[in-house]
Formats: C-alpha cells, structure tokens, sequence
C-alpha cells in the first residue's frame, strides 16, 4: 500500500504493510519513511526493545525498509496518523558515512550532481511530482478539446527554425575519411521542433499536438535553456492568429487550474519554499505574490495582448531603473526583444503574462504569414513574469507563392521541403499553431529558479552527466 492511499484513512487500525526509504531516524523510536508518493512521510514508531541491535543499526538514512504495524490516529503532534511497527525488514542497507543526502539542507547545486538521488529529497519529489501531473494534464485537455497527438519524427532532415542550431545524427566515423554513404543517405539532424511535420497532420486530422523531446544546441547557459527538453506543439487547421493566441491562453490556464486542483499538497510547500528563497534571495524577486497567488492570478485574469509596435513604445517610453536605461538600447523599431525588454514588460509594466504578436518579419521564421503591410507576420510570443517566452507560435503562410518569396529571402532550401510546400499545393487553407516549451511551464507552476532543476537529467553546455 503506498503511503498517499493510506493518508486517505481507510485502513485506520488494520495492520498494514509499508516499503520506502528512510528520511530520519529519532530517538531509536521515530522513523520517518518516504516512498515517493507524496510529499508526507509516515512516521513509524519502534519498540527498540522489540527490535534486535543489527536492525537498528541499519536504520539509516536512505536505506530502503519494510515496515508492518497498526494503523493508527496519532498520539503525537505533527502527523495525522501513524504506524505502530510490529517488524522491520531491512530491504537495502544505506551507509550513513556515504550517503550524499542528509536530512538539512543542501544547496541545489549540491543536488544537482546528484540528480540520481536528489528525487529522495522534499523540493524534488514535489516538483517532479507536479511535473509529472501538468504532462496529464496536457494530454487531458487536448484529447478533451478534440485534438489527435501525433508522434513526429525525432531524426530530420529539415531545420524548421532555420535557426541552424542542430545536433547531427550520423553513423559516420569522423576519423575515418572514407566515402561510403551516411546512414540515411543524407545529413540529419535531432528536430528542433515538430512544427512542419505536425502542420501536415493538421491538415488531415484537423486538430493534432505534439508532446516530444526537442534538441538545440544553441551555447546559451542561462538558468532557462536546455539542449534537450520538451516541447508542446498544437496546429489547427482553419484557425488564425486570434484563434491561436485564445487557444494558447486558453490551454495554460486549464493545466495550472488543473494542478492547483490536484496538487494541493506539492504546491504548498513548494509555496513555502519560494517565499523563504525570496526572504534570502531578493534579487530572484520576481513577483510581489506568492507562488499559490499567482497561479490562481494566471488562472483568472486574461492575459494581456499587444503588438509589437505598442510594445517598442512603451520600451521607448520607459524607465527600467534609476538609470533609466536598459542593458541593450531599444533604438528602433526591427530591434529584437532582448530578455531585460520581456521582463520589463511582463514583470514591471503589465504585471501579468503578456502575448506580443505581429512580430517584424525580418526577426522571425520563414513559415510565419505575412501581413498586409508587407513588414510584420502574424507571430504571436506568450511572456511569463520570471521566465520570459514561455510559448512561441503564429498563423502559417498558406499562400505558395508568398512562401516561396519569403523561403529564397531567408535561404531556405525549397527542395528539402518540397513536401511542406506540397501542402499548399493541394487544399491549403489558413493554420496556426504555437510551441510551449515543457520546463518553462513546470519552472513557472514550480517556483524554482533554475530550469536545470525542473527536469530529471538537465543536458547543458559541457554537461551530460547520468
Ligand atoms: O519559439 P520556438 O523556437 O518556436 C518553435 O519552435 C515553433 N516551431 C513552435 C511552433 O510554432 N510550433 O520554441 C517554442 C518554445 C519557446 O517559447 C520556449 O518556451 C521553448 O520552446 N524553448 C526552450 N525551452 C528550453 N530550452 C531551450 N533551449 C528552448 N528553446 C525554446
Ligand atoms: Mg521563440
């Protein structure tokens, strides 16, 4: 029986039988066992006199344990319930000298070269735990919504972001200069996003998502990119850019109200945790509520929209901080939005998740649909207070000649994507669809700092450790 089914109360006075691994170990009385459940642990009290020298000394922390007793109310403060031990069974011993985990406190830097172990700790096991419910409930609303998830390549031979910043896939020995052909017969790369592939499922399914591991080996070690994560692509056929921005709006409200619905207790403590780190850490200060606050503040206040052009002159117009001024000047419109700029935006002027959309066509990808000015597509950006670009999409170019004007304009090869071009070949019709970067979500839901430790096994620059 896991320890959250017993928290339920049912088994009250019954023996019962629980494993998991020791947190502490008190007075040769009081052992606090976890099993990864949940966040409580269910204290388990010994009779050390029942109990032979050789067990006890293998109570430790981190050992694995077997424990049978009575379900009972608690004498005690500090927990509901509790189990009286009747026997103990050692599963795996846990040398007390060696073990990297103690009950105090270590710094997340510390965890994160242990990250095989660091899951036993109360700050992990809630966030992987919320992660693991926020993917539920990515899957949940979009089968809900009618949507199809459709499983897109991970080997390509496209650059759908045409930003070139891609780990090849070859079966080529570097060494070896011979001239035997490469595994595919061409170069491939790990996707950068299953955007096109899903576009051509959208127009046959009508409604698809995506929900896979995306690669990109772009040399930027900030606390919110990864070489590998995750991402979220919905595409609608029929929808334009309106439609995309409710649809994005509309999706991360229903997983947050989702997760402060069934992840009271993870979301609580990780509530505490990020108003003591804030206490410690002002300069991480990103929001003057507290993490439950602005869950519930994302979930019931709309969104803020503006184009980018509203949003260069309120950046022209604006006072940063006592200088006035920002690390990257905004000196004209076509500038790309720096992160200070977004977090301006969101953090300082709005206060609230922020859409910029009608993005200046040089700045941003091929496939993006122009608009009647010539200048700007219709790309829309999804801004979060502490993360930045959560969400990144737009409607798609569905004319075939605009497209290939804009693909020669951006260098893109129109043979590679021949097929992608066929769409708007045969019955194309206006689309769109956006990207939600996975960790940037739970990093948000979270409340931690860095996106390093909202995923199991971070892939960094010079790190790929485990
Ligand atoms: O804005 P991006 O590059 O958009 C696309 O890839 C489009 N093809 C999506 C689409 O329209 N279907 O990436 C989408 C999101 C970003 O907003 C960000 O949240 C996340 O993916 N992201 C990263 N997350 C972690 N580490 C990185 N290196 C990331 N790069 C992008
Ligand atoms: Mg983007």
């Amino acid at each position: 029986m896991d320890i959250r089914q017993l928290f339920l109360g049912d088994q009250l006075n019954q023996e019962v039988c629980i494993r998991g691994w020791v947190r502490t170990f008190r007075a040769n009385r009081f052992i606090a066992i976890n099993d990864g459940s949940c966040l409580a642990n269910m204290q388990c009290i010994v009779d050390f006199e029942q109990v032979s020298e050789e067990v006890l000394a293998e109570i430790n922390t981190g050992a694995a344990v077997e424990i049978t007793g009575t379900f009972v109310e608690s004498q005690g403060k500090g927990q509901k319930y509790e189990i009286q031990a009747s026997n103990i069974n050692i599963l795996g011993v846990s040398n007390a000298d060696d073990y990297p985990i103690q009950p105090k406190k270590h710094s997340l830097e510390f965890l994160r070269e242990k990250a095989h172990l660091r899951v036993r700790t109360n700050t992990f096991g809630a966030v992987m735990r919320v992660r693991a419910a926020l993917s539920f409930a990515v899957h949940q609303y979009f089968t809900q919504s009618g949507f199809y998830q459709v499983h897109t390549p991970i080997i390509t031979g496209s650059d759908a972001e045409g930003a070139g910043e891609m780990f090849r896939v070859t079966t080529k020995d570097p060494e070896q200069n011979d001239d035997k052909p490469d595994f595919f017969g061409k170069e491939t790369n790990l996707t950068v996003s299953g955007q096109l592939e899903a576009e051509t499922y959208a127009m046959g399914l009508g409604k698809v998502y995506t929900f896979g591991p995306t690669f990109r080996a772009e040399n930027s070690n900030t606390s919110r990119h990864l070489a590998e994560f995750w991402m979220i692509e919905p595409e609608v056929a029929f929808n334009d850019l309106e439609d995309n921005m409710d649809l994005a709006e509309d999706f991360i409200k229903s997983v947050l109200g989702y997760v402060l619905e069934n992840c009271k207790e993870d979301l609580g403590f990780l509530d505490q945790r990020f108003a003591k780190e804030e206490a410690i850490k002002p300069e991480i200060k990103r929001s003057p509520m507290g993490l439950l606050e602005r869950l519930q503040f994302v979930t019931q206040n709309q969104f803020k929209r503006v184009s980018y052009t509203e949003a260069i002159d309120i950046l022209r117009n604006s006072k940063p901080n006592k200088k006035k001024k920002f690390k990257y000047n905004v000196d004209g419109w076509g500038i790309d939005l720096q992160s200070e700029h977004e977090r301006y935006l969101v953090e300082k002027h709005f206060t609230s998740p922020v859409i910029i959309f009608d993005y200046p066509a040089e700045i941003k990808a091929f496939y993006m649909r122009m608009n009647e000015d010539g200048k700007t597509v219709r790309a829309m950006d999804v801004l979060f207070p502490g993360v930045g670009e959560m969400v990144g999409g737009s409607q798609r170019e569905e004319r075939l000649d605009r497209l290939v004007e804009r693909m020669k304009s951006k260098d893109v090869d129109l043979k590679e994507l021949w097929w992608y071009l066929d769409l708007r070949r045969f019955g194309t019709a206006k689309h769109a669809g956006f990207g939600l970067g996975f960790e940037r979500l739970v990093l948000y839901t979270t409340g931690m700092s860095n996106i390093r430790d909202v995923i199991p096994y971070p892939r960094t620059p010079l790190s790929a450790e485990f």
